[in-house]
């Protein structure tokens, strides 16, 4: 390719299915930004998407249904960019056809569908990732290290909001965030999830409430506006999280709220507490306030990857893929947080608290790059 991009040798092939509101941030940064990547094709099941991107971004070849990216032998890793509800089958088709997949979050709409993946793709031997990266940019990272070295002293807990009044005055096509897979625990929840997941260490029970506000949501954002959608899932939820290492933390994940907050996110520990940024974001601001201080006072980022850096997580599998050490966001990480949140739904609908099926232990840290763009091998 004759994009300007410099490469590390064999960059890893990938295919992208689904071209739709967040392939642009993709696009932009694989074909870019990280060098471990070459974006061989793109295909959509609305032609016209996969046509512009590639004339955009300069992807070599289009591929008219998704089977052909599933047949390409040029193409090693599928990028399922898909609706919730379209993951499962997207992926495990990929994996039956031998290619390793990154996912979009959810990894699926229910934990069978999750484990049922997880399982596929260890049986053959394939690699198998997912969104959210955020948790490996500077901000969660920076926070990760302050909680390591022991800058708020023993973990005491976390509490975590994300509010709304929903997507559909801004996505073109809301209407599978109320749809089974989609709400905002298996929408945004993601994020904080993961980022929990990363400071505090894997979760052992989850209790929690949830309902459905409303049974209609209107769509107010072009071209849908004035279209109706029913409500297929709880759109108000609130969990208490039990950790292994016995730390408790709140979650509220709230599609039904006139408040925008996006980031209502606190570490607590014995020494002091942490103001988590945005976990939806890659950058600060990271905030403490230590025992006996009256002021809050701002750090500096410790690590790269502040910007809107969506790929990371499949920049650093593909360098993993290459050397054969582990990537960060792997199969273990989106089971497990598929886990806690579906388990969440669960213990809401069944008025009791869960115990999860799955058992994680944190990954590595990030190194800081030498280059922007490339993972360490
Ligand atoms: N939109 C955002 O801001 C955002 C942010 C982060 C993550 N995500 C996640 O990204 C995923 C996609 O979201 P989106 O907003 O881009 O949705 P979207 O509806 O805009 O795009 C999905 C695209 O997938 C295509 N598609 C579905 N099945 C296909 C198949 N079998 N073969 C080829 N194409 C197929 C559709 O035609 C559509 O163009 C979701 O999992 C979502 O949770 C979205």
């Amino acid at each position: 390719m004759s994009d300007g991009k410099i490469r590390v040798t064999d960059p890893l092939r990938v295919g992208f299915v689904g071209v739709g509101d967040i392939s642009g941030i993709y696009l932009q940064n694989l074909t870019q930004r990280f060098r471990d990547v070459e974006v061989r094709a793109v295909c959509d099941l609305i032609p016209e998407r996969s046509q512009q991107a590639a004339a955009a971004w300069g992807v070599p070849v289009v591929h008219a249904r998704d089977e052909d990216v599933f047949a390409d032998p040029e193409i090693e890793l599928v990028l399922n960019l898909t609706r919730p509800y379209e993951h499962y089958e997207v992926t495990r088709r990929a994996l039956e056809a031998g290619k390793w997949v990154y996912s979009e979050k959810p990894l699926g709409v229910s934990f069978d569908e999750g484990k049922a993946l997880f399982d596929l793709a260890r049986t053959r031997g394939l690699g198998l990732g997912g969104a959210p990266d955020t948790f490996m940019g500077a901000g969660i990272q920076t926070v990760r290290r302050l909680i390591d070295d022991g800058y708020i002293g023993e973990v005491v807990g976390a509490r975590c909001s994300m509010m709304c009044r929903g997507h559909e005055s801004w996505h073109p096509d809301p209407a599978f965030y109320y749809q089974r897979g989609g709400g905002p625990m298996l929408d945004m929840g993601p994020y904080y999830v993961t980022a929990l997941m990363n400071l505090l260490g894997g979760v052992r029970t989850v209790t929690a409430r949830a309902k459905r506000s409303f049974e209609q949501r209107l769509i107010t954002s072009q071209p849908l506006a004035g279209t109706v959608v029913d409500v297929e899932v709880f759109t108000d939820l609130h969990a208490i999280l039990e950790f292994d290492s016995g730390a408790l933390a709140t979650l509220t994940t709230s599609f039904d709220t006139v408040w925008n907050e996006q980031a209502g996110f606190h570490v607590f520990g014995s020494e002091g507490t942490i103001m988590v940024p945005d976990p939806n974001t890659f950058g600060g601001p990271v905030r403490i306030l230590r025992r006996g201080q009256s002021e809050w006072f701002d750090v500096p980022l410790l690590f790269d990857y502040a910007e809107n850096s969506r790929g990371l997580g499949l920049a650093d599998m593909a360098a993993a893929l290459r050397s054969g050490r582990s990537w960060r966001a792997n199969g273990e990480q989106i089971l497990h947080a598929l886990d806690v949140m579906t388990s969440i739904e669960e213990s809401a609908a069944e008025l009791r608290t869960v115990t999860l099926r799955t058992h994680w232990e944190r990954g590595l840290p990030m190194q800081r790059a030498v280059l922007d763009g490339v993972l360490e091998r």
